[in-house]
């Protein structure tokens, strides 16, 4: 015992003024003269974008940009990365000289007032027009949006006297790409991967007593650098830390769990102390271990302490860490509901030096166990949980890539709704809060970093950084979210080139990539999805776990797609890692790969369980619509019923992830012109489509549901066969057509439908009972509609904080006089607000709709429309969101702010 028991109390008996609501992070000692603030830098930005390079500078020249004249700032920003580089050997050294460079941009006495104002996260393609021409800089796999060009954003920073005493930092959790920071036209650092956070020790150049000047300069590529929409500038959270000199250092703590039970688990905690002062220092660290409440956000009971523990570190820059562990009896532990609950804990550590508390540090934390069983799948406290995942793109639809806490739930919220229990992060580290997010509702999450290693897949890709980046990125992305209970395996890769170029290659990076995983984070597995290697090849014995994109079931395999040739061709392959990997999990990282349009329906219907789309089945390049009857495939995609009938015949594997929960801007598939690709079971507004209904029959199976496709508006089709499909996890059901029954059908062993292919259509009414056990189970009913007649609004809220985050999400349908959705409407709707608020987006869902996400008028796209609200900030009252449309009677709703 380094204290008497009398001290220790003292101590912490203190009031913990700790504030956890997740985007104000401030904590502050209880010191005068110490203490951590952060403070999120959200408003008060200028913004200004060139498409072009305005300022003469560039990380480093590259095919786009290849002018001689630009000065490259490399030297300058490579040693940024030096912290997270183990081998001395391999640190960047400073350039000697030093940057010779003004940029007006960057000085204090620069007139910013023509720039824009802007609040951050910001993204600022996402409110732009699409482009448009035949081959625009932005191509649609991107999005067809102008991400490319500089953004400048400059920001008055205002420091008082009292933080001459203090380190100032600026995190930043993400900026879209190769961010540099300048402080009173210095520049402080940077750091080109745009999907990472990195901190930048703002101390050396600030004036404090008065104001500075931050500028921040992101650039994207004017080309191909993503295969998917990637957003472009201050896209997350930037944060001002303050810190005494002496303080827990930059991701600076490692707690993780183990021999858990119910009766009692082991908590380990490592933290890392950093003295930044001029003199030598001696601090004792005291860790306490609270309940953490996720509703009100606040620190419950204390239900340990771990030794306090005494330490000296050298001055400037001396580090020293402290290692421990606590026993905690009867844990509320952490698990996917609904078998588990996602409890989390706290954990305060305070930093003292003497008697004086220099700083106090929260880490948040779940104690649960893992393992990975190559037989039983992954168990989570002992318990056997099934991933029923889905693979999710960053961007959040209409607001694009710019970090949006209730955007990011609404997504979470729904896949909780389908039965989701899993999220890969594809193909990137997600924003800090989506980690949150998931800890606090109890996702289980491959969290991903790379899509490519060093052969590129789009010509300007991380693959131009991956030497001199890897290293630091990994170590940087590791230590950021190493504390997450919901983080369950690391990815380092995503169906990299060298598979299919140089596998002895992949498996030597693989490796490499894999003991820095390893060495990082020592509790959890690592894994590089593979859709190319084949089991006998090497890359796959370097894997942990083996982590498959669509091998599982085959690739362009089964007979509908005999006739595909070209491209790799793949029997199913889960038994044959099984055996050549006994004692590995495998997981699908990818399945699916099926796409649809929300409520298109196209005939004839393919007679096969799964088949790929094309003009014959499932597609029509005219209206670039793919059939919602949810059997239609990417060439080397399956469909849900296929992969169910896989995975029930491999029960070893333990689960998959659908590509994608989600649709998500760029990637589109088949047809060109498409602004997203359709691979979502819920559309880019949020609008469900028809797999939505067959995922959650499966995922969910004690859900009383029965779901009928297709409508049954199908005017000119009287007589013509329209095949009408049921999904439900009842095992028997009975369809009627306005009152006649087309047939009592009993679910096959292989089959994860209903489907009466024979009907004929009239006008009327279908009508299933479903039955289970022979029970009734659930009913279901579509009818035929009148014309359009009004316009109907709904909520998913019926408040919105005025805290000028806070979003509300107006559904707009188009109903007949009965207030039935009709079908295949697309009248134009007009959206106005009234109130102390905005409509910061509008979508409809459709690919193929490229009027720009800021328009208020708005076309529904079979029968629905979509339009995001938000308060002004520290406003009250009542807001009024109001939809017309010509020849149709329109309506208003009201949300409280
Ligand atoms: C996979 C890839 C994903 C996405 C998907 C579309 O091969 O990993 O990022 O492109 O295909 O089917």
């Amino acid at each position: 015992m380094l204290l008497s028991k009398i001290f220790w109390l003292t101590l912490l008996a203190r009031p913990l003024q700790t504030s956890t609501a997740s985007l104000l992070r401030s904590v502050s000692a209880d010191s005068p003269d110490a203490g951590r603030e952060q403070v999120r830098l959200s408003t008060g930005w200028r913004f200004w974008r060139s498409e072009n390079i305005p300022d003469g500078i560039i990380y480093e020249r590259r095919s786009d940009a290849s002018n001689e004249s630009l000065l490259e700032l490399k030297p300058w920003i490579l040693p940024m990365g030096n912290a997270f580089i183990n081998d001395p050997e391999d640190w960047h050294d400073q350039p000697d000289s030093n940057l010779d460079i003004d940029i007006e941009y960057t000085r204090s006495g620069f007139d910013d007032s023509g720039w824009e104002n802007v609040t951050i996260p910001h993204d600022w393609a996402i409110r732009l027009p699409f482009l448009t021409g035949s081959r625009p800089v932005i191509p649609t796999s991107m999005g067809n949006l102008p991400v490319h060009g500089v953004g400048w954003y400059r920001k008055q920073l205002d420091l008082s006297a009292e933080d001459a005493r203090k380190k100032i930092y600026l995190d930043v959790d993400g900026a879209m790409a190769y961010p540099m920071v300048w402080v009173n036209g210095q520049l402080a650092g940077g750091w080109p991967f745009g999907y990472n956070s990195f901190r930048v020790d703002i101390t050396p150049h600030i004036k404090t007593g008065e104001s500075n000047i931050l500028a921040i300069r992101a650039e994207n590529p004017a080309g191909r650098f993503s295969r998917w929409y990637p957003g472009a500038g201050l896209y997350r959270n930037v944060w001002l830390t303050k810190v005494s000199p002496v303080h827990v250092a930059h991701w600076g703590t490692f707690i993780s769990s183990r021999e858990v039970s119910d009766a009692s688990a082991v908590v380990d905690l490592s933290v890392t102390v950093e003295n930044r002062a001029e003199s030598n220092a001696e601090v004792l660290v005291l860790t306490e271990v609270f309940e953490f409440n996720t509703q009100s956000q606040n620190i419950g009971r204390s239900v340990a302490k771990f030794e306090p523990a005494k330490l000296e570190i050298s001055a400037t820059d001396g580090k020293a860490s402290f290692n421990g562990s606590v026993t905690i009896r009867g844990p509320h532990l952490w698990g996917p509901p609904p078998a588990h609950q996602p409890n989390l804990y706290a954990a305060v550590t305070r930093v003292y030096q003497g008697k004086r508390l220099v700083d106090e540090y929260e880490t948040k934390f779940g104690i649960r166990s893992l393992e990975f069983h190559p037989d039983n799948g992954l168990l989570v406290n002992g318990q056997k949980v099934y991933l029923q995942g889905v693979n999710q793109h960053h961007d959040l639809g209409p607001l694009g890539a710019a970090f949006n806490m209730r955007a990011a739930r609404r997504q979470l919220e729904m896949l909780r709704d389908l039965g989701a229990n899993a999220i890969r992060m594809s193909h990137n580290p997600p924003a800090p809060e989506l980690l949150e997010l998931t800890d606090e509702m109890g996702f289980l999450v491959i969290n991903e970093i790379f899509d490519s290693w060093e052969e590129s897949k789009t010509p300007l890709d991380y693959s131009l950084i991956f030497q001199d980046w890897r290293e630091p990125d990994l170590r940087a992305f590791i230590r950021r979210d190493r504390n997450h209970p919901s983080v369950i395996v690391w990815s380092y890769g995503n169906e990299v080139k060298e598979q299919s170029s140089d596998d002895e290659r992949a498996a030597e990076i693989a490796i490499y990539l894999r003991n820095i995983c390893h060495a990082e984070d020592p509790t959890r597995p690592t894994s590089t999805s593979m859709h190319f290697s084949s089991p006998n090849m090497t890359l796959p014995t370097t894997q942990d776990v083996i982590s498959l994109n669509y091998q599982g079931e085959g690739m362009r395999y089964g007979p509908a797609y005999e006739h595909i040739t070209g491209g790799n061709h793949k029997t199913p392959q889960y038994q044959a890692y099984h055996d050549a990997f006994p004692g590995k999990l495998i997981m699908g990282s990818e399945v699916a790969s099926s796409l649809s349009t929300r409520g298109a329906f196209l005939f004839p219907v393919t007679p096969y369980n799964s088949a790929p789309v094309n003009d014959s089945y499932g597609g029509n390049s005219k209206t670039r619509e793919i059939s919602a009857y949810e059997l239609y495939t990417a060439d080397a995609g399956s469909s849900a019923d296929r992969i169910f009938l896989t995975q029930d015949e491999k029960p070893f594997v333990s689960g998959g992830f659908v590509w994608t929960g989600w649709d998500y801007l760029g990637e589109p598939y088949k047809y060109s012109s498409l602004h997203t690709g359709g691979w979502g079971i819920i559309d880019l507004a949020g609008f469900k489509k028809e797999r939505f209904w067959l995922y959650q029959s499966r995922w969910r199976p004690d859900l009383k549901l029965a779901h009928i496709i297709p409508h049954w508006n199908w005017p000119g089709r009287e007589g013509e066969v329209t095949p009408v499909h049921v999904f439900s996890a009842a095992d028997e059901a009975e369809l009627f057509l306005n009152g006649q029954s087309q047939g009592r059908l009993k679910k096959g062993t292989e089959e994860y439908r209903f489907r009466w292919d024979d009907v004929k259509y009239e006008p009327g009414e279908l009508y299933v009972q479903t039955y289970k056990g022979g029970s009734e189970w659930a009913a279901d009913k579509v009818q035929t509609t009148l014309e359009a007649y009004s316009l109907h609004l709904s909520a998913d809220r019926g408040h919105v904080a005025s805290d000028g985050d806070d979003l509300v999400f107006v559904t707009m349908e188009v109903v007949d006089a009965e207030g039935k959705v009709v079908p295949k409407s697309n009248n134009t709707a007009i959206f106005s607000v009234s109130g102390p608020g905005e409509i910061v987006a509008t979508t409809n869902g459709n690919p193929g709709d490229f009027t720009a996400f800021t328009s208020l008028e708005r076309r529904a796209f079979n029968g629905l429309a979509l339009a995001i609200v938000r308060s002004y900030a520290g406003a009250s009252g009542e807001l009024k969101v109001r939809a017309t449309s010509e020849g149709l009677q329109g309506t208003e709703i009201s949300i409280e702010v």
